[in-house]
């Protein structure tokens, strides 16, 4: 622990500001790496003379702070941390960084199933972090989950991930390729979310260098046309899920018609492509049958 005064540290921060960056990643390189919330650093600006306790000295941030310039490596993967709705998850360069978009997955599963006092079981599939089945099952500690992903880094972060935030057990993981892991629920899975790898292999080419040089290729490219994976998904999900089962796929800005089609190709009713903040339609949601 390093204790500084709080005008130095705002020193600090306007000094780094002029070398570039926006204030919201300092803000939160001070609280990953130095570990100052936001909130308490706002707090010294109205007191300047009190004393604050950081992890790391300023000289180690700021080298911290110059690799993310530099470099553009996002500050969660230089912190080992990224929140995602009222979630402070461990990440590496080894599992995507979950997006705010992603968020609202769990807000329809949590609109769909009001009754929390019943039991289901679901599945995130492709858990990367677990960021999508721990918010689940610790929002319905009733209900059973199970979480697959094709690379073993994600399942071993994802699983430090529950055993630290939670002392639930309803939650397990499994590694392999979407479905296959499962084969010992067939037909028992009420419902299925999945946030799988989308993006086309243009599109992918095309991404922010801090995107695609440091974010997992497997996490974020769904082949030529993005939608190698989705169709993989769906294509399998009438073997897995319960009848009236619901599968809720995040899809590209531009893929809702098309991920519709394929429900309706595989006997999925009520199919429906829901917005995202944007208005984008980056959702299907669907029933089997
Ligand atoms: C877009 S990331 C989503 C991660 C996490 N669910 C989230 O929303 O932040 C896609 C995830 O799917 C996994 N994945 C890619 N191909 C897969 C496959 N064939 N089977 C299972 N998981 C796969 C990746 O390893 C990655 O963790």
């Amino acid at each position: 622990m390093v204790i500084i005064s709080a005008k130095k540290l705002l020193m600090w921060e306007k000094k780094q500001l002029l070398k570039g960056g926006d204030k919201k990643s300092l803000n939160l390189l001070i609280d990953l790496l130095g570990g100052l919330s936001k909130k308490e650093f706002n707090f010294l600006k109205i007191k300047p003379e009190k004393k604050v306790e950081l992890k790391i000295n300023l000289e180690l941030l700021e080298y911290f702070w110059e690799k993310h310039l530099n470099s553009s490596i996002p500050i969660q993967y230089l912190g080992g941390i990224s929140y995602w709705r009222d979630l402070k998850l461990e990440v590496s360069s080894k599992v995507l960084i979950p997006r705010p978009e992603t968020e609202i997955l769990v807000d329809i599963i949590s609109e769909r199933f009001k009754n929390k006092s019943k039991k289901i079981t679901f599945v995130d599939l492709g858990t990367g972090s677990g960021a999508i089945g721990i918010a689940l099952a610790l929002l319905n500690p009733k209900w059973d989950g199970l979480a697959t992903d094709i690379d073993k880094n994600a399942i071993e972060i994802a699983s430090r991930n529950f055993t630290k935030i939670s002392n639930q057990s309803n939650l397990k993981f499994y590694l392999g390729n979407w479905w296959n892991p499962l084969i010992n629920f067939k037909g028992e899975i009420d419902l299925a979310v999945a946030n799988p790898p989308y993006i086309p292999l243009k599109t992918y080419e095309e991404l922010p260098k801090e995107v695609k040089k440091f974010e997992p290729r497997i996490a974020l490219m769904g082949g030529e046309d993005g939608l190698e994976h989705i169709k993989e998904i769906v294509r399998y999900a009438p073997s897995y899920l319960k009848e009236k089962g619901l599968l809720l796929i995040e899809n590209h800005f531009d893929q809702g018609d098309r991920v519709k089609e394929l429900f309706l190709e595989n006997k999925f009713t009520s199919v429906k492509v829901l917005k995202d903040f944007s208005g984008i339609g980056r959702f299907t949601i669907g029933r089997y049958k």
